[in-house]
């Protein structure tokens, strides 16, 4: 969180620019998150809840839109997006091999109002200031040697009363993780290999059980290395998260989790009817507690508080260590 003091775009010292080129090298082999399209239902289920706690109905709201996804990987949330009738959807991210995936998805799924476009979230030529209408960037610019400049140029690129959606990591969310991250960073530096090895060998203590994305089994060598691997990570509170959107002009609309029932709902979204077992009984019987979209909800400090406090919690479990915050920006008179 150095990068707090940034008064304006710096180019990227060698040994950040070196950095930042072999994690993209790994995100291109990676190609993540490829989730499988044979549960495309599920995911989109989650995500249209998702949509709805942060206030939004995504039926009506993208239509007409132009929409950036800043760090798009392999285009999953970019596809969805494409799907709800906006005018038109760029993907960018660094990584040619999850563009080159997200490409071929989309020719295959007959998408034709979506582009990808090899572009860095932290290039401020690539589009003019007030593109879009609508800028998402989920799981990305943390990712980056600059997540602060990152930040400020997602948000020059939104058009005044246009919105940004961000899904950065939590810095109390993240607790067990960020220990790991620093005892792997003493032990292995910046050598990705020896990483691997490490996180492996010590700290991949569910030894490749499947890994489920939005309810979506998926590869757990990416997560793997999308955990371990990455050489930038940085991560942020909600309050410092909220005093940087409000410094771009930018007010907060709604967040995703905001309280227990919103994870809650995800859960028993992106699961459907199918859970079965003990998790199925914990779902069924936290179902009363599940939050139900119902417009905007206004934002309280216990609110907050209990929020974080379950994340630190969760956080020891590795989960819930991010939170998506949907913001608007202001019309300046
Ligand atoms: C954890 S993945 C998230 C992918 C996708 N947004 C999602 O939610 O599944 C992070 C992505 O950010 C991309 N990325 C990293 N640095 C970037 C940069 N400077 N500009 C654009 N994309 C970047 C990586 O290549 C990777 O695809």
């Amino acid at each position: 969180m150095g990068e707090q003091m940034d008064t304006g775009p710096q180019p990227l010292r060698e040994e950040e620019a070196e950095k930042e080129r072999r994690t993209r090298a790994m995100y291109s082999e990676l190609r993540y998150p490829s989730l499988d399209p044979a549960h495309k239902a599920s995911y989109e289920r989650h995500r249209y809840l998702v949509y709805s706690l942060m206030g939004i109905d995504p039926a009506t709201f993208f239509q007409g839109k132009t929409i950036l996804d800043g760090g798009c990987g392999t285009g999953e949330e970019t596809m969805f997006l494409a799907s709800l009738k906006p005018e038109r959807v760029i993907g960018i991210d660094t990584s040619d091999g999850s563009l080159e995936s997200a490409r071929q998805r989309a020719e295959e799924a007959g998408i034709d109002n979506v582009e990808f476009r090899h572009a860095s979230v932290l290039d401020d030529s690539v589009f003019p200031d007030g593109t879009f209408d609508y800028v998402s960037s989920l799981g990305c610019i943390h990712h980056t040697p600059r997540m602060r400049q990152a930040f400020e140029n997602l948000c020059r690129m939104v058009k005044p009363d246009g919105y940004l959606c961000t899904f950065l990591y939590n810095s109390y969310g993240h607790c067990l993780y960020n220990l790991e991250c620093d005892w792997l960073d003493r032990r292995a530096g910046d050598d990705i290999d020896e990483r691997m090895r490490l996180a492996r060998r010590y700290l991949d203590w569910r030894r490749g059980t499947r890994f489920r994305r939005e309810g979506i089994p998926s590869s757990w060598d990416a997560r793997l290395y999308d955990k371990y691997a990455v050489l930038y990570r940085d991560s942020l509170s909600l309050k410092q998260l909220l005093s940087w959107y409000d410094e771009q002009g930018m007010d907060p609309v709604g967040s995703f989790p905001m309280r227990l029932g919103d994870m809650v709902a995800a859960y028993r979204a992106h699961s459907g009817d199918q859970v079965h077992g003990i998790r199925g009984l914990v779902a069924r019987a936290l179902a009363p507690i599940a939050s139900k979209p119902s417009g905007p909800r206004h934002w309280r400090w216990s609110r907050r508080v209990w929020m974080q406090a379950l994340l630190l919690v969760l956080g020891l479990y590795d989960y819930g260590g991010a939170f998506r915050v949907l913001a608007h920006k202001r019309v300046e008179s």
